[in-house]
């Protein structure tokens, strides 16, 4: 789709929201709670934002970028170049983060920016929420945290703890009262590697089925001792070089070979492929202790061998 930008605002230190909308002023696309869209920035890269309003909302979708520090320019230039006015293409939106529906409780968990996919949640709820939720908010300081002024909403004071750290581990949030007892509930992930990792630590006791996360770090990341290594499709025998920087799923589409995705983040665990031989640097979110042996998701996870066969 060609949308415009009917509007944008700056909503915290760093975080732009940007209002779309079709050019006609025809209704867009509707979506459910936890969707995003890829948006092509102005740099001409390709990124995912989640969207931020009401899904019930159907004139325009929101989304809010943050200027990342380091970022390879996409949201960056979403920043910089991005005008009222201006036109982008925009996929339909896909969800990977879809909101259960008959859940006994939800506990929606945000860090920073991760706020975006949660917010559409909670105001997908109304004034009926379908089951009692609980959002623990966590940012570094008040002037970085978005959407501040609508979560602290006196209506909503019995919903939501903000917590802000100012970027002191000593004063990190404690979320394990929280998780401490499975009880049913639905818990909803969005933030940074670390935040996704502790709430993954502390439920590990939860049924996995009850634990979501959202990221948008394509590919997971690169870390600086990353290595090449080489990935053989045990069906084809095609063997292929995974270069750093890229994923096997990556290197897999390029080379026109089938393989099922979807977040392409490690979390939505779309990409799980059986692992033959070798041994996997898992970075997902998904596989459990017993499932690494002999599985990967192919969107994130590495090799700490020369090489893999998976089964593919
Ligand atoms: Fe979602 Fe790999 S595509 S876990």
């Amino acid at each position: 789709m060609t949308l415009r930008v009917a509007s944008a605002l700056d909503l915290a230190k760093g975080v732009r929201s940007f209002e779309l909308v079709r050019p006609d002023g025809a209704a867009l696309p509707a979506f459910t709670p936890g969707s995003h869209v890829s948006v092509q920035t102005p740099s001409g890269a390709w990124r995912k934002y989640s969207l931020c309003n009401d899904p019930a909302e159907r004139h325009h979708y929101v989304i809010a970028v943050k200027n990342e520090i380091g970022s390879q320019g996409g949201s960056r230039s979403m920043h910089e170049k991005l005008r009222v006015g201006d036109t982008l293409s925009v996929s339909e939106p896909a969800n990977a983060f879809a909101l259960v529906a008959k859940a006994r409780a939800y506990i929606f968990i945000a860090g920073g920016i991760g706020i975006t996919p949660i917010l559409s949640m909670i105001r997908s709820f109304g004034e009926l929420p379908p089951a009692p939720w609980k959002l623990h908010y966590l940012s570094r300081d008040p002037e970085s945290t978005a959407f501040l002024d609508v979560l602290s909403h006196p209506a909503l004071r019995p919903y939501v703890v903000v917590h802000h750290s100012s970027g002191d581990p000593a004063k990190s949030y404690d979320l394990w009262p929280a998780l401490e007892k499975p009880n049913g509930a639905h818990v909803y992930c969005c933030g940074p590697r670390r935040l996704m990792e502790a709430v993954r630590d502390m439920t590990g006791h939860w049924s996995p089925a009850n634990v979501h996360f959202e990221s948008f770090t394509e590919g997971g990341g690169t870390k600086p001792d990353d290595r090449p290594f080489t990935v053989k499709l045990a069906r084809s025998a095609k063997e292929f070089e995974i270069p750093v920087g890229k994923s096997i799923l990556s290197v897999v589409r390029e080379h026109g070979c089938h393989a099922n995705w979807s977040c392409e983040s490690g979390t939505c665990g779309t990409c799980r492929t059986g692992l033959l031989e070798g041994q996997a640097d898992h970075r997902d979110m998904v596989l459990l202790p017993e499932e690494m042996e002999s599985q990967i998701m192919i969107c994130v996870s590495r090799a700490k061998s020369e090489r893999l066969v998976i089964d593919l």
